[in-house]
């Protein structure tokens, strides 16, 4: 089928990838001539991992394109709208710019029984006035949410755990929720859930798994800040809750707390849409959730002080990862990066290493230090944090390999992802989060 995304960051250059790579003929349009460029070359313009492969087998069979010049969506029978939604600058409600410029740009190419399917999250109740607004030109309009998660994208593009359809009651709906089963042939071919629904309830039903994993984040994170204050250890907790197959051991995580282009602003723009509903008390909740997470990055500071006397004025504070979580170069409401932040306004002499993201990083801060090798990020530092749980810092790492870098003996896992074991028979004060 001939396919046409509209955005090219991370959800649109992914799917319009994994669109080609099932056999369709797609473009896909972005307003960022360096973005585009950089695809039409076959070069991911950010990391992703399984990306880069399908984009240049894409490019190489004819069936992938990318155009800054939106008319080259004619011809499509289903145009995906991919673009950003984030937070507004002047409050917590998203900002539906890129949406309404989107549908915009499409509108004078759109033919009668052409699909257009809405993928950015969006506060509910935005699907319907799109549907108004392409109505004149035959076209029909559904809510497809996606549920990818960055570092696991492609895979979550072509084998979803779930596809699902709004549709708008007495439009051509139904025929349009059929062809999507066209597009998505390999995940239907496995049976995957296809779940048909109204317009409002597609959207909720993406901010509803969104707030949901947020919230089941912050609760760890509020029991490790009970476990903090009477010595439990909330790893152990987490376990034993987790094996409870009602409550489930996945994103029981304990640590530095979420972050990310979704999550945060997702949590917010709820709230704004639900207060704006009139409904406000019903996620009131999800401020708590808000503000339990901005409160763990408070706590690898001060855990950081404490341990080095006090304060970190003028100490040499060795800062392992800027992505927002590992496999990511996404720095966007990054809890890694946002400690470094901190860290670097108390006066600490910060440097910072990530495996993929300091050049992102360094265009959003440009005021810390960066370092590509961890050794150099780790040479004479007073004190080492972990804040994104890469590989190369939760497995590579080793003791005996700091030791020969540094003499400071301080380690903060704020991923509580390291063998805390391990490092204090080596004769380091290990400090987890929410663990004795
Ligand atoms: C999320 C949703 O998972 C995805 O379904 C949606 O489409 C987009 O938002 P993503 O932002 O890629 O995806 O990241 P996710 O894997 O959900 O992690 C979000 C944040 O939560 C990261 O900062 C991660 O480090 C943190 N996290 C996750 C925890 O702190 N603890 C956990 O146990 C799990």
């Amino acid at each position: 089928m001939r396919l046409s995304v509209i955005g090219c960051g991370y959800l649109g250059a992914v799917h319009a990838a994994a669109m080609a790579s099932i056999g369709h003929d797609v473009v896909g349009i972005d307003v960022d001539t360096d973005k585009v460029a950089s695809l039409a070359a076959g070069r991911a313009p950010f990391y992703e991992p399984g990306l880069q492969p399908i984009l240049e087998a894409g490019l190489e069979s004819g069936r992938l394109s990318f155009s800054t010049d939106p008319a080259q969506v004619k011809g499509a029978t289903v145009h995906f709208i991919g673009v950003g939604t984030p937070q507004r600058k002047d409050g917590h409600a998203a900002d539906l710019t890129y949406v309404n410029a989107a549908v915009d740009a499409l509108i004078p190419y759109l033919a009668p029984g052409d699909i257009v399917a809405g993928k950015s999250t969006v506060p509910v109740g935005t699907a319907a006035d799109l549907a108004k607004r392409i109505a004149p030109t035959g076209a029909t309009l559904v809510w497809n949410p996606e549920f990818l998660r960055e570092g696991y994208a492609v895979k979550d593009t072509i084998e979803p755990d779930r596809i699902v359809i709004g549709i708008e009651a007495g439009s051509d709906g139904e025929r349009a929720a059929d062809l999507l089963r066209e597009v998505y042939h390999t995940a239907v071919a496995t049976d995957t859930p296809y779940i048909v629904t109204d317009l409002a309830t597609a959207e909720l039903v993406k901010v509803a798994a969104n707030a949901f994993l947020a919230t089941k984040i912050s609760f760890i994170n509020a029991m490790a800040e009970i476990a903090e204050v009477v010595g439990a250890d909330v790893t152990d907790l987490a376990d034993a809750i987790g094996h409870d197959e009602r409550i489930g051991r996945k994103f029981l995580g304990a640590g530095v707390g979420f972050g990310g282009g979704c999550l945060p602003k997702d949590i917010r723009a709820f709230s704004a849409r639900a207060e704006e509903l009139g409904r406000g008390d019903s996620v009131a909740f999800l401020r708590e959730v808000d503000a339990i997470n901005l409160r763990r990055r408070d706590r690898v500071v001060d855990v950081l002080a404490e341990a080095l006397g006090g304060a970190v004025y003028q100490k040499r504070i060795a800062v392992l990862g800027a992505a927002f979580k590992p496999l990511s170069d996404d720095i966007r409401d990054s809890p890694a990066l946002d400690v470094a932040v901190r860290l670097h306004g108390f006066g600490a002499r910060v440097r910072v290493t990530d495996p993929q993201a300091i050049d992102n990083a360094r265009r959003a801060q440009p005021q810390l230090e960066y370092v590509a090798d961890r050794a150099d990020a780790i040479r004479d530092a007073d004190a080492v944090v972990v804040v994104t749980e890469w590989d190369e810092y939760r497995r590579e790492m080793t003791p005996a390999e700091l030791a020969e870098l540094t003499d400071g003996r301080i380690i903060i896992d704020g991923r509580n992802c390291l063998d805390a074991a391990a490092w204090r028979a080596a004769g380091w004060t290990y400090i987890g989060m929410g663990r004795p």
